[in-house]
């Protein structure tokens, strides 16, 4: 892994406000973003919203408001959910930002002056809710397989961009470099697409049809196409802010997006990079859908889940490890309040929450809250459970490089086990009830004190408050994940005063 790391999010319409699947995707960035910041890694994260296209045209029409004051409104409350929910993105872009504006022309321009873009008549079956024409065979019963509505034949000149002959190019990319596309199911999905012959790509729409967009550099008469337009974020974002050294982030770009939006950006993008004359991106990072119990979420249903009342209801840390735990990335998963307080309980309640207080309480009830010396008194058992931390550490790591988050958070959950272990297997409450062995008792709670220490270290990117509140507890600094291995001893000066337990999450009852 090279030491710079550009993370993004999809750009959201700004038809609607942020609901989970939204914060599943920037949750995910983010929990990745602080982890490689805390392997010493020099990350750029970017999120934003795609302002231009029919979809927001018709949303602003049916709120009585221009496109631009619709926009402002809606793109506000994403930064603002965002920034309310502590993501750490380092440049907020929209599409309506000039810097985007001008690349996106640049860009046209390019294209269209090395002869790649072409004008011509095309007639398709158009989805208003996908921004996208499908062709006949891609439609189920007529309709569009992703929105379930009846599609609308379009007939209209307008110019396309040659993709299809870049089909070659692209699957010899591929073939090259066989973990772009990740997890691998979503990488056959694109070559699936790519056995079928690669059409071209309308890119432009006619002012009288649609106004709200990038004018064509060369025809003033269109818009781009919002995909053409949105997608070029990536590189617009990045070197506005960067500068000279986009490139280097570039080399480690990573996109992250759900299943919905493949196509665009495992075929429109790579081409469209080919075609404008810069590398494709490093991996594209594919993630399921999540659906509300057995069904979709919809406004219609009445059933959006939204980040702030979330956060409102059960804390910003349980909803980020609900879906962080709760969803394999690539598979889709089912959100349910049941499943989240089971989970809830389980984990964060019975799990973490009971064992931090169980030690703070042992700590301040036999020794005032004063970490004790652990010198000559230690056992084989405490190396093991050091053991358990080095091991949850190198897999963590691991699962984390490979996007499996779930995975990475079990990892950590069993050496929160190992403690629960350790605690049955030294029993101090027994022992401090032979006066000879409170040293020992003393030890044992300066162990798991160091337990504790790098349990926090282990969940800050998944679970950045409640790292700190841990922290807080055992009145520490924070130590990133760049140190080599997990250090033991040292930290906790005989005498060190912990500050009194809290308890971290407090046991949910359905109904709460
Ligand atoms: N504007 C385009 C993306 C342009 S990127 C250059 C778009 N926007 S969107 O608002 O529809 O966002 C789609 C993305 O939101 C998905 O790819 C995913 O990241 C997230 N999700 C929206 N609903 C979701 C679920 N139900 N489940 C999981 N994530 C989903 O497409």
């Amino acid at each position: 892994m090279t030491d710079r790391v550009y993370l993004t999010t999809p750009l959201y319409y700004v038809n609607a406000e942020p609901h989970l699947g939204h914060t599943y995707t920037t949750v995910v960035v983010d929990t990745l973003a602080r982890y490689h910041r805390s392997c010493g890694r020099d990350v750029f994260f970017m999120t934003g919203t795609d302002e231009h296209g029919d979809k927001i045209a018709a949303a602003a029409h049916a709120s009585d408001t221009t496109p631009r004051t619709y926009a402002d409104r809606i793109s506000a409350i994403f930064r603002s959910t965002w920034d309310t929910c502590g993501i750490t993105y380092d440049h907020f872009i929209r599409t309506t930002d000039d810097y985007h504006v001008a690349l996106v022309q640049e860009i046209l321009e390019r294209v269209h002056a090395a002869g790649d873009i072409y004008f011509g008549d095309y007639g398709g079956n158009y989805c208003v809710g996908c921004e996208r024409f499908y062709a006949e065979r891609e439609l189920v019963d007529g309709k569009c397989p992703d929105h379930e509505t009846e599609t609308e034949w379009i007939k209209e000149e307008n110019y396309f961009f040659k993709m299809s002959s870049y089909q070659d190019r692209l699957i010899g990319h591929l073939e090259k470099h066989p973990d772009m596309i990740r997890p691998a199911g979503y990488k056959n999905e694109v070559l699936g697409l790519l056995r079928e012959p690669l059409e071209d790509l309308c890119i432009s729409r006619p002012k009288s049809r649609l106004a709200w967009g990038i004018e064509l550099p060369f025809d003033e008469n269109y818009v781009t196409y919002v995909w053409f337009d949105a997608l070029i974020n990536y590189l617009s974002g990045l070197y506005h802010l960067k500068g000279e050294q986009g490139p280097d982030y570039w080399a480690g770009a990573q996109h992250f997006i759900a299943k919905d939006i493949l196509k665009p950006h495992a075929v429109f993008w790579p081409t469209m990079l080919m075609a404008a004359g810069y590398p494709v991106y490093h991996h594209l990072n594919v993630h399921g859908y999540w659906n509300m119990g057995e069904s979709k979420m919809s406004k219609s249903l009445g059933n959006v889940i939204r980040p702030l009342e979330m956060k409102e209801r059960f804390g910003l840390d349980s909803f980020r490890y609900f879906l962080l735990r709760e969803m394999a990335f690539g598979m889709d998963s089912s959100f349910t309040e049941d499943a989240f307080i089971a989970r809830f309980n389980a984990d964060l309640s019975n799990g973490l929450g009971n064992l931090a207080s169980r030690v703070l309480a042992m700590q301040k009830k036999y020794f005032a809250g004063r970490v004790q010396s652990a010198e000559g008194l230690t056992e084989a058992l405490d190396a093991e459970l050091e053991a358990a931390f080095v091991t949850a550490e190198t897999e963590m790591k691991e699962h984390m490089d490979n996007l499996a988050i779930h995975v990475a958070l079990e990892a950590v959950w069993k050496a929160l086990n190992a403690c629960d272990k350790y605690i049955v297997e030294t029993a101090p409450f027994k022992l401090w009830k032979e006066e000879s062995q409170r040293p020992r008792v003393g030890a044992i709670l300066h162990v798991l004190c160091d337990a504790l220490r790098h349990t926090a270290r282990l969940i800050d990117p998944f679970m950045p408050e409640t790292a700190e509140r841990l922290r807080n507890m055992l009145s520490v600094h924070p130590e990133p994940l760049s140190l080599a291995a997990p250090a033991w001893g040292g930290v906790f000066v005989p005498g060190h005063q912990l500050a009194d337990p809290e308890s971290l999450f407090p046991r949910l009852d359905v109904g709460d």
